[in-house]
């Protein structure tokens, strides 16, 4: 948006007029139109529909976000132009105000040429200034509760509604985003420290560079483990590694968000799947009414079950499940006496033939390993290599 502000003064001259729209909530919208002084409106499609009528919602991350697109509408509201950005290639702001100077009459490409961007040292630079200038955001879905505001009447009047997307707070928490950024800043004061320091600075950069390099690595394991690349995978094996009859009784211990659990009750016909979980505060802000509105968009409510309850306590009879799964949730349990007691009540629930699958990082699947061995299990084995940690187990009958 800044290389079109820069460009705002052209494109006005050449008769056009520019309008942004961002799904984000209209606060959200508002601080970024200040910061990056836009001598425009950015407008708020915070339920989706302009971008999903449009064919530029992408529904698969963060809730919802619309793939970047510039569109030029000649009066009426009729498409003239259109061009979608792609994650290596792009229309550059140029090649629109050359279609604009060929006039809208001109007959424009249906695909408009693309210009490669492989990052050159300037694109580098421009990101570092705007990070430090304005932070790393990740933004939040809030759709349940903003108004949508259309682009312009011609616009909206073509606007057909369309649902909000489904939120499973799949992003990395914002504790390890804050705590790679002190460790990189440690390790560039550790570097600034070797190259101007004198007397004993040696010993402090040494320090300084230990730390952060220790925290940046173990931080960006974990931030590899939470976020969205591994938990899909992670579920998409788990899912892949249970045999569906489509009338099981399934529990998702920790379920948060129900990402898994709502993964599940779509394989389900006759079958309920269960999720149980604290909602803890400090563990991702999951909620239950963000299960039940997730369950609910994606078409399974009636196969969702919810209760609030301790996983180290769980309120089901004996062998009431045949599947019991679990997904990054035995590291927020607590102790390792904690993690124990969480991982024989899922045994303990467990129908004799049943099957046990956790996702969670490696050291405590390790553990929950020797434990399920320890208590009978078979089969208990990892189907994932590294860092993806997946493993599965089976009660004996
Ligand atoms: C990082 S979230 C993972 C959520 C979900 N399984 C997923 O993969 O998206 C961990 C969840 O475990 C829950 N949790 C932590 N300790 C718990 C306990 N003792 N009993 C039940 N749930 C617990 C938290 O409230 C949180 O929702």
């Amino acid at each position: 948006m800044a290389e079109y502000r820069d460009l705002s003064a052209e494109i006005r001259a050449l008769g056009a007029d520019l309008v942004a729209l961002s799904v984000d909530p209209p606060a959200t919208s508002a601080a970024l139109r200040a910061e990056l002084a836009l001598p425009f409106s950015l407008l708020g499609d915070v339920r989706r529909e302009v971008v999903a009528r449009w064919g530029l919602l992408n529904a698969e991350e963060k809730g919802g976000i619309a793939y970047p697109a510039v569109f030029v509408l000649a009066r009426g509201g009729v498409v003239r132009y259109r061009s979608l950005d792609r994650l290596r290639s792009r229309v550059s702001p140029e090649g629109v105000i050359a279609f604009l100077r060929a006039g809208l009459a001109s007959t424009a490409p249906a695909e408009p040429a693309r210009t490669t961007v492989w990052p050159a040292l300037r694109d580098y630079l421009r990101v570092a200034r705007n990070a430090a200038r304005f932070g790393i955001r990740s933004p939040r879905p809030d759709n349940a509760s903003q108004e949508a505001t259309m682009i312009d009447e011609k616009v909206s009047a073509t606007v057909r509604t369309a649902g909000p997307a489904a939120d499973y707070a799949l992003q990395v928490p914002a504790h390890v985003r804050h705590g790679l950024t002190l460790g990189l800043l440690l390790g560039v004061a550790g570097l600034l420290v070797s190259l101007l320091g004198r007397g004993h600075a040696p010993l402090l950069a040494i320090g300084l560079l230990t730390i952060g390099a220790l925290a940046v690595a173990f931080l960006l394991v974990i931030a590899l483990v939470v976020g969205r690349g591994l938990r899909e995978k992670a579920r998409d094996t788990i899912l892949a590694a249970f045999p569906w009859r489509g009338d099981e009784a399934v529990l998702d211990v920790g379920c948060g968000n129900g990402f898994l659990l709502v993964g599940a009750a779509r394989r389900l016909t006759t079958g309920k799947a269960t999720g149980i979980d604290l909602w803890k505060a400090d563990a991702g802000g999951q909620r239950a009414e963000a299960v039940l509105r997730n369950a609910g968009l994606e078409g399974v409510a009636s196969r969702v079950a919810l209760t609030n309850g301790d996983a180290r306590r769980m309120p089901f009879p004996d062998g009431a499940f045949d599947l019991v799964m679990s997904s990054l949730m035995l590291h927020h349990v607590g102790s390792r006496s904690d993690r124990e007691q969480v991982m024989a009540e899922m045994m303990r629930v467990t129908r004799p033939g049943g099957q046990v699958l956790l996702y969670d990082m490696l050291p405590f699947v390790r553990a929950a390993a020797s434990q399920l061995r320890a208590h009978g299990f078979v089969e208990v084995k990892r189907l994932a290599g590294l860092a993806l940690v997946v493993l599965t187990a089976t009660r004996p009958r």
